[in-house]
């Protein structure tokens, strides 16, 4: 075993060539993904309060924000839409001419092939009571007659054309009831990404300014509790074992070994959703000159990496591909 003096470590850091050669981590703009609110009824981009930098758009400003993607080289977005109107079983999610599916529609025109267009698949957006599925006689979450709806939702975003479907709801078998529903349909190439491991987060606070959610409590009795990582895998395993083409551990920060832990075990892609509240404290505490901003979102970005991430959903997801192309180093 050779032990200092001939052994030196700090050998390889000695330059910024040195330290680029041997970095194990690397990340590519296809390797991010954007997550795009779309608003029915605005007429221009309105800034989201909690997340500063980050608007809800409107249905006809959505075409520039995808060709903006495409050219910054990003592997797609993640559509999200903001209805004028809600309802108890949320069926502005399965109409055709509801925000979410017009918006699908436009931004698979747009994008031509360029990137991929997803669509988060789940109620949370489109219900009255604000909870990602229908409600039992006593307010719980019907898990099985929430999956009907979810059948019928992903083959609404496949007629208009969406590429992957991020199945966020957190429903037991949602991953086999999606499928099963998109190959009777005919859209047998439809990429199911199975938010599989995601947890009850305090994270997605400045997500439900995003989204105007009206939910009053939480979401404990279906997202993961912060504690279980052996559960989160299990869950991806499950998903994995329904056909999800995808799974997805969502926060990512908080929650790397739950990612490397899945990243060890997945016989499928493994990436990672930075939500709303990574965004927003770090904006916040660059706003507020505690660090460097630019260094800051690098190295949470080459972390959830490191961590076994291939692919990352993030609000930075532009202007980290633009930092990329220019050869910046990340962190
Ligand atoms: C559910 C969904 C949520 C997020 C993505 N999909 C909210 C939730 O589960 O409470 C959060 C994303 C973020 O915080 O950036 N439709």
């Amino acid at each position: 075993m050779t032990v200092f003096p001939d052994r030196r470590l700090r050998r390889t850091r000695a330059t910024p060539a040195l330290r680029r050669l041997v970095a194990q981590t690397r990340l590519h703009p296809a390797q991010l993904v954007l997550p795009v609110f779309v608003k029915e009824g605005i007429d221009a981009p309105q800034p989201i309060a909690s997340m500063p930098g980050v608007s809800q758009h409107p249905l006809d400003g959505l075409a520039a924000v995808v060709d903006e993607a495409a050219r910054a080289g990003i592997g797609g977005v993640m559509l999200f839409g903001v209805p004028a109107g809600r309802d108890a079983t949320g069926t502005g999610a399965v109409d055709p001419g509801g925000i979410l599916n017009r918006a699908i529609r436009v931004a698979a025109e747009a994008a031509a092939g360029r990137l991929t267009v997803q669509a988060d698949l789940c109620l949370d957006e489109f219900t009255d009571h604000g909870h990602c599925g229908v409600l039992d006689e006593r307010g719980g979450v019907d898990n099985d007659a929430t999956l009907e709806i979810y059948a019928r939702m992903a083959v609404a975003q496949a007629e208009a054309g969406a590429d992957v479907l991020g199945l966020s709801g957190m429903m037991d078998g949602q991953v086999a009831a999606v499928r099963q529903a998109l190959d009777a349909a005919g859209h047998t190439g439809v990429v199911i990404l199975a938010y599989a491991a995601k947890y009850a987060s305090a994270y997605y606070g400045p997500f439900r300014d995003a989204v105007e959610s009206t939910l009053t409590g939480d979401r404990r009795t279906y997202q993961l509790d912060p504690a279980n990582a052996r559960e989160g895998v299990e869950e991806a395993l499950a998903d994995i074992d329904e056909g999800a083409d995808v799974v997805m551990v969502k926060p990512a920060g908080p929650y790397l070994d739950v990612l490397a832990r899945v990243a060890d075990v997945s016989s499928v892609p493994v990436w990672a959703y930075q939500v709303s509240g990574e965004y927003a404290l770090i904006e916040n505490a660059a706003a507020a000159g505690l660090v460097d901003r630019e260094r800051a979102i690098g190295e949470t970005l080459v972390g959830i990496r490191r961590a076994g991430a291939e692919t990352i959903l993030t609000y930075w997801a532009i202007e980290a591909a633009g930092w990329l192309r220019d050869g910046r180093d990340l962190a």
